[in-house]
């Protein structure tokens, strides 16, 4: 199975920093046909443009967008992205329920979020947070996140989820390679059990928290591990290059 490697920028980005990253990226990354990878990009939204431009042409390398915005009410937001105007960016991905922009939506704001994916592929990310892991609370508040995804599922939905635990976002800080894959292990069975229709092989579980140069290459060969989202390491165009280029 291909393993996924996705950079989330948050909002970090200028026009700048993008020809000067990709200008590096470009020449150094090494991908072709054969390779078992694919890299996607998750710019702030107001550069997803110039992003798509800046990519080299070769496939396995996408881009998506970080949350879509919905109005519920059928009201106006200022502000706002729709799925409809990301989708005709040509977004491939969308991340919904980042722990990050989580706070403010309610569970039927997600569900509304992944019925109007159309196009776009969506990681959906779960994890709990320090309490609910000293509570040893970790697998019932992933599964009950799961089934904000799981009661949403339409046919030909392609299932990629990111195992995010909150408190190793930006911390330093990563649960063990044991406990990953026992955690992803338990994903993708929760998964399986409530949608008897997919195959284990159709679910891509992603790793997020933490992830730099030096724990990527493990993180990524450990088992149930299809991939790492990865938020600080990916803004360091050559520390990004280099876990892009990990062999497995
Ligand atoms: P860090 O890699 O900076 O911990 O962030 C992870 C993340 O939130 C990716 O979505």
């Amino acid at each position: 199975m291909k393993k996924v490697i996705a950079a989330n920028w948050k909002n970090n980005c200028s026009k700048d920093f993008i020809n000067k990253y990709f200008s590096f990226f470009n020449a150094n990354i090494k991908i072709n046909q054969k390779s078992k990878k694919e890299i996607i990009f998750f710019p702030p939204d107001l550069y997803l443009d110039l992003v798509s431009q800046s990519i080299k042409d070769l496939s396995g390398i996408n881009y998506g967008c970080q949350n879509l915005n919905i109005n519920e009410n059928n009201t106006t937001l200022t502000g706002g992205s729709t799925s409809a105007m990301l989708e005709d960016m040509n977004c491939d991905y969308v991340i919904i329920g980042h722990s990050e922009t989580r706070e403010n939506e309610f569970n039927k704001s997600l569900k509304s979020k992944i019925l109007l994916c159309k196009k776009m592929n969506i990681i959906f990310c779960v994890g709990e947070n320090s309490l609910e892991r000293q509570n040893n609370q970790t697998l019932k508040k992933i599964f009950s996140q799961l089934d904000e995804l799981i009661e949403s599922y339409f046919d030909n939905m392609s299932i990629i989820i990111a195992y995010e635990p909150v408190w190793a976002i930006g911390s330093g800080e990563t649960p063990t390679l044991s406990n990953i894959s026992q955690t992803h292990k338990s994903i993708k069975k929760y998964i399986i059990q409530k949608l008897p229709s997919i195959k284990e092989n159709d679910i891509i579980v992603l790793y997020g928290g933490s992830v730099t140069e030096k724990n990527a290459g493990s993180i990524l060969k450990t088992d149930f591990v299809d991939g790492v989202l990865v938020g600080g390491a990916s803004l360091m165009a050559e520390e990004f290059t280099k876990i892009c280029n990990i062999e497995f």
